[in-house]
C-alpha cells in the first residue's frame, strides 16, 4: 500500500507516436467527472456495471471506483466483513479493454491502489492479504489486454475476449459466469438493451460460455 493516495495521472499525452498510432489522448479529470455526473446515480450504485472498451490507464474507471468506494466506506466501514464484501463487489463491477499492454498494467495497478489505500487505511494490520489477492485476481480478469475492434485478446495466442460476471448470491458467496464479448454484442444486436442489467429494466439474457460453482468472495 502507498502512504499517500494513489496518484491520479494528469498526463494526457505520453508521446506523439502513441497519439498517432493509437489515438492515445487521455481524458482530463475535470471532463471525466463532468461526464460521470451525467450518470451520477449509477456511479454511486455499488454493483452497477461499467465497461470502457478503450480504457487507457483508467481515468474513467478509477473515478467510478472512487465514487463507489466512498459509498461502501460510508455505509459499511464499521464492519470489516461488510466493507470487504461490498468493496470486492464494487471492483468486480468495472471492466476495461485496452490494446496497449502498459496501459492495462497501469489501469489494474491504479484500481488496486485505490482499493488498497482505503482498505489498509481503515483496517490497518487487520486488513487481509486474502482480500487483496481476491481484488487483484478480479482486476486481472476484468481489465483485459485486447482489441475492442476485433473483440480478441492481444499477445501470442489471441482468442475471443471473455468477461466474467461476479454475481453476489447471498452473504459472502459469489457466482462467476464467463461470457464472450462477441457473443454478448451479437446477442444484444441492435436492440440497444443493457448487458447484465440489474436495475430492473428489460435486458436480454446472455448465454454464458462457462459457469463456476459458488465460492466465497475471498477465494
Ligand atoms: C483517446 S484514448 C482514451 C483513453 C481513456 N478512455 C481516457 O478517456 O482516458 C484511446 C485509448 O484507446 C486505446 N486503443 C486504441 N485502439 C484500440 C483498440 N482497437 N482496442 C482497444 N483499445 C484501443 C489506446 O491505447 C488508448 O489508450
Amino acid at each position: 500500500m502507498t502512504d499517500s493516495h494513489p496518484a491520479k495521472s494528469e498526463q494526457q499525452v505520453k508521446s506523439k507516436e502513441r497519439v498517432a498510432d493509437h489515438g492515445e489522448v487521455l481524458t482530463g479529470k475535470r471532463e471525466v467527472n463532468a461526464m460521470l455526473d451525467l450518470v451520477k446515480h449509477e456511479t454511486e450504485r455499488i454493483d452497477s456495471k461499467f465497461l470502457e472498451p478503450a480504457c487507457g490507464t483508467g481515468n474513467f474507471l478509477s473515478a467510478v471506483l472512487e465514487r463507489k468506494l466512498a459509498v461502501v466506506d460510508k455505509r459499511y466501514h464499521k464492519s470489516q466483513l461488510e466493507f470487504e464484501r461490498n468493496a470486492v463487489l464494487a471492483v468486480s463491477s468495472l471492466y476495461g479493454i485496452d490494446i496497449l499492454a502498459d496501459n492495462v498494467q497501469e489501469c489494474r495497478a491504479r484500481l488496486f491502489g485505490i482499493f488498497d489505500w482505503l482498505y489498509t487505511g481503515l483496517y490497518k494490520s487487520a486488513a487481509k492479504n486474502q482480500c487483496r489477492e481476491a481484488v487483484r485476481f478480479i482486476l486481472e480478469r476484468n481489465i483485459i489486454w485486447g482489441d475492442a475492434l476485433t473483440l480478441k485478446t492481444v499477445g501470442d495466442d489471441p482468442d475471443y475476449i471473455v468477461f466474467s460476471e461476479w454475481a453476489p448470491v447471498n452473504g459472502s458467496l459469489l457466482k462467476r459466469r464467463d461470457f464472450t464479448y462477441h457473443a454478448l454484442l451479437a446477442q444484444s444486436g441492435d436492440r440497444d438493451l443493457p448487458l447484465f442489467s440489474d436495475a430492473g429494466e428489460e435486458a436480454f439474457i446472455p448465454e454464458p460460455k462457462r459457469e463456476y460453482p459458488q465460492f466465497t468472495f475471498w477465494r
